[in-house]
């Protein structure tokens, strides 16, 4: 096993511990270590995260962070919410732009469920001229997330999904979405997946993702990367312009609080860059998938707890 292997391995094992979490949650020494990644506990802590990066000429999709809702109440609760926060982003003057999971949504509780929520936030953001993007999460879901997107996607043109290059199933997912016109972000992928579906070595990942990004370029419709990888970055630029594909026809999307200093070179030079701002009470699964992707990002916290690091990313904007 490699050792980026391993320390995965034990940070999704120490994580997953409910004492773990418990002390997470409620430490007031961890609040800043969470700001690093997570725009705040409110809506308009992440309105106020837009506006500096719209001030920056970056966009942004607001996530408001939550996954495997248990209740019917609660799903419906997460569209309330999602809604709120489209209709804050066209008030502020920002394009109306999320990002949700399904099982936010109430994926666990039935696709019924799932697919009336789901049509009830495109509705409203559609009203707005605004966009769902929906998040794929691990392997047991992909199927399911797919058919509830493509039986929307023919009645309504404001939703995308994404796909995760880790998977081997994804080339096929690719090639079946773009055939519909599909919005598309690529990521990588940040969930534990089994040898028989995914790629073990990171190179094969990285590789599949090029292999992807291109047919993307191509064939797709306003494609999104969602990628720190500087080098994967540089090849996309390269490709689009040896291609005569311009700018605007694709985008480039980070995470909060990760590579501002790329963020800024890509805008400089004239590309798109959205910016994902996570926000909200739920944030410890997403903290958890982050910390596990990075080792620098447990020395961040070992830098938070000597006082050597500032509260949070947003200050760094300030
Ligand atoms: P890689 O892991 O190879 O990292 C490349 C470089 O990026 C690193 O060397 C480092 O500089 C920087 N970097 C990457 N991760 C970092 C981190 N956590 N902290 C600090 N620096 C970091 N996944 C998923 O399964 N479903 C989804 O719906 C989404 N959605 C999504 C949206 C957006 C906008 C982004 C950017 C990412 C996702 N992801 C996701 C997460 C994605 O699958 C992946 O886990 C991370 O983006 C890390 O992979 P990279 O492509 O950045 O490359």
């Amino acid at each position: 096993m490699t050792a980026g292997k391993l320390y995965r391995r034990i940070v999704v094992a120490v994580a997953s511990q409910p004492s773990v979490e418990r002390f997470t949650v409620h430490s007031a020494a961890m609040r800043g270590v969470v700001g690093r990644f997570v725009a705040g506990d409110s809506l308009a802590a992440a309105l106020t995260v837009a506006r500096f990066l719209h001030g920056r000429g970056m966009r942004v999709t607001l996530d408001n962070l939550g996954e495997n809702t248990t209740s019917a109440a609660a799903a419906t609760l997460a569209v309330d919410e999602a809604i709120a926060a489209l209709e804050q982003l066209r008030q502020h003057g920002y394009e109306a732009n999320v990002s949700v999971k399904l099982t936010q949504l109430g994926l666990d509780l039935g696709e019924h469920i799932v697919t009336e929520n789901v049509q009830r936030l495109l509705a409203r953001a559609r009203s707005l001229d605004g966009f769902v993007r929906i998040d794929m999460e691990g392997s047991s879901y992909t199927g399911r997330t797919i058919e509830v997107f493509s039986d929307l996607r023919s009645a309504y043109e404001n939703v995308g999904i994404v796909l995760q290059a880790y998977l081997y199933r994804t080339a096929a997912d690719v090639e079946q979405l773009v055939a519909q016109q599909a919005r598309i972000r690529l990521c990588k992928g940040a969930y534990k997946e089994a040898p028989h579906i995914s790629f073990r070595r990171k190179r094969d990942t990285d590789r599949n993702y090029v292999r992807l990004m291109e047919y993307l370029l191509r064939k797709g419709n306003f494609p999104a990367f969602a990628t720190h990888d500087a080098a994967i970055i540089d090849h996309a630029c390269g490709f689009a312009k040896e291609h005569d594909i311009r700018p605007d026809q694709f985008e480039f999307q980070m995470l909060y609080g990760v590579r501002r200093d790329l963020q800024e070179s890509l805008v400089s030079k004239g590309y798109g860059v959205r910016i994902y701002v996570p926000y909200g009470k739920e944030w410890y699964p997403y903290l958890t998938r982050r910390l596990a992707e990075r080792p620098a990002n447990a020395l961040f916290i070992v830098r938070h707890a000597l006082g050597e690091e500032r509260t949070s990313e947003a200050a760094r904007y300030t």
